[in-house]
């Protein structure tokens, strides 16, 4: 196991991340869509590995989360689980999978989970989704919901700047939080919204609140791990911490394979059979 996991390496369970808020122990979690890069992110000793929506930007290069399938996300998913021993893994629900109706959100809840293996599931939105957060959870399928800037409705907003940053939007974050705990769902993301409500949030609900851009005092951090890695240098939001420079590493080192092969300096003797 990891020299970075500190305490339990067990695998981490959906009970296990409410005990943890109950302990005031801090939840790290972050995102994977392959086999290589989620076997290293649980080596590393997160929590929760996310096999985000995201892909579609870090992975297909689309400027928004909507493009990606059901197919797409089930394949990234199955690629990550086979990499994780530890962390539990949770699955984005894509764009259209859960929003036509509740029959249709369980009928393609059920395909993840059964084709993945993955723990759990994130869907976002709040009381308009919360029939198809309900029959998902009569099917015994662990939610974690998702607030504030909720990226799959980037077209109703048209940017991707604070949110819930009045009165009358922290109200209805503060509701649509309640009723996905009263609900069933065993923790929350909470995106680019002010600290001050993100520690609100935290401290009214039970359940794990989970932020990116929600300050310090909610229950634990999530990031993309290609942000947080420095492999997406244009990327510049206030709430990324680079942990690493892996621009610069990667291209460093491919810049020498290729001065290697122009000079023929590579493969030597030692390198050839
Ligand atoms: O898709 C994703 O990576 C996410 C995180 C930003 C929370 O939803």
């Amino acid at each position: 196991m990891s020299k970075y996991i500190v305490e339990d390496s067990r695998k981490v369970t959906t009970r296990r991340l409410i005990e943890m808020k109950k302990k005031g122990e801090k939840i790290a979690m972050l995102t994977a869509y392959d086999f290589t890069m989620a076997s290293l992110v649980d080596a590393g000793g997160v929590d929760v590995i996310l096999v985000g929506d995201s892909a579609s930007n870090v992975m297909a290069g689309n400027m928004t989360t909507l493009p990606i399938t059901l197919d797409q996300m089930i394949y990234h998913a199955k690629s990550v689980v086979r990499g994780v021993k530890r962390a539990l893994v949770v699955v984005d629900m894509p764009f259209g999978t859960y929003q036509v109706n509740a029959d249709e959100a369980v009928k393609n809840a059920i395909r993840i989970m059964k084709e993945t293996h993955a723990d759990a599931l994130k869907l976002e939105g709040g009381e308009e989704i919360l029939p198809s957060v309900r029959k998902i959870l009569d099917a015994g399928i662990p939610i974690m919901g998702h607030l504030g800037l909720t990226p799959q409705s980037i077209n109703k907003f048209g940017t991707y700047s604070v949110r819930a940053k009045d009165e009358m939007e922290a109200e209805k974050l503060r509701h649509d939080a309640k009723l996905l705990e009263e609900a069933g769902c065993f923790s929350i993301v909470l995106e680019k919204i002010p600290a001050t409500l993100g520690e609100k949030v935290s401290s009214e609900l039970g359940i794990p609140v989970i932020g990116i851009g929600a300050g310090g005092k909610v229950d634990g951090q999530v990031l993309v791990s290609a942000d947080m890695l420095g492999m997406t240098a244009d990327f510049t939001p206030r709430f990324l911490r680079r942990y690493a420079d892996l621009q610069s590493v990667i291209t460093d080192a491919i810049g020498n394979y290729v001065g290697d092969v122009k000079s023929m300096d590579f493969p030597n003797e030692k390198e050839q059979y």
